[in-house]
């Protein structure tokens, strides 16, 4: 889509690649961009050097009088990036309890879908737009192939298939993450690797098949 001149809702940034994205959109001539986050006072640095294209907003993604209110305000929205996230770095099976896989699905599942499902209508009444969805970085190797892995010395039988970011992010966005190709098989791959011959899907069904191997023998 074009950016000069649209509107932006940008999660979650204060800090790392949500401010970086709300500096590019002003760079790139988005004409106001909502930068949303928890604490909306650690925007002020970036609202202020705006020129009045940045307007802070009060949004955790997991709260939905936040998201509600953030409806409200932002009705002029045609790009979402759904950029919010957390990663615990907790092991599957050496943390104590289920706290962090549970905060990590809430705000890395949850979190972005409900903001799809709240800014889809609004996106479709100004006449279509975009939803950027940053992926967690666990979600390029999905869960139950690091479970396998795991289990693999126990001599546990596990299965290594992965389609589940896929179904996620179909669920949650309708066409899959931007910026990715989906295969036969249900997988995804970023189109930019994919383009510069990095990876092909191909090489991907490859790779699950020697993991199953390697888990099977
Ligand atoms: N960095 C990487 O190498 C990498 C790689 C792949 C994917 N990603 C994804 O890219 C996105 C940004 O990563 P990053 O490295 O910039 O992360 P970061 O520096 O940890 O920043 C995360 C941002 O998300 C916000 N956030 C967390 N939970 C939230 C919630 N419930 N509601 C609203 N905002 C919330 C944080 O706000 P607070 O300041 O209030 O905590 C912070 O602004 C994440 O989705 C991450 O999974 C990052």
């Amino acid at each position: 889509m074009d950016i000069k001149g649209t509107v932006a809702l940008v999660t979650g940034s204060n800090r790392g690649i949500g401010r970086s994205f709300v500096e590019a959109l002003i760079e790139r001539g988005a004409a106001k961009i909502y930068a949303s986050a928890r604490e909306p006072a650690k925007l002020a640095d970036l609202v202020g050097r705006s020129m009045g294209k940045v307007v802070a907003l009060k949004l955790d993604i997991t709260d939905s009088a936040d998201i509600a209110a953030a409806i409200r305000t932002c009705r002029d929205v045609k790009l979402l990036v759904n950029n919010a996230g957390i990663n615990r770095q907790a092991g599957l099976l050496a943390a104590a309890d289920l706290e962090a896989a549970r905060a990590e699905i809430e705000t890395n599942y949850f979190g972005p879908l409900s903001m799809c499902r709240a800014f889809a209508p609004i996106l479709r009444a100004n006449g279509g737009g975009a939803i950027v969805n940053m992926l967690s970085i666990l979600a390029r190797e999905p869960a139950d192939v690091r479970l396998a892995k795991r289990l693999e010395s126990s001599g546990a039988v596990a299965d290594a298939r992965g389609p589940r970011r896929t179904r996620q992010a179909r669920d949650a966005g309708g066409r899959g993450h931007a910026g990715s190709r989906r295969h036969g098989d249900g997988t995804q791959l970023p189109t930019a690797e994919i383009a510069a011959g990095r990876r092909s899907p191909g090489g991907a069904r490859r790779r699950r098949e020697r993991t199953r191997r390697s888990l099977s023998g």
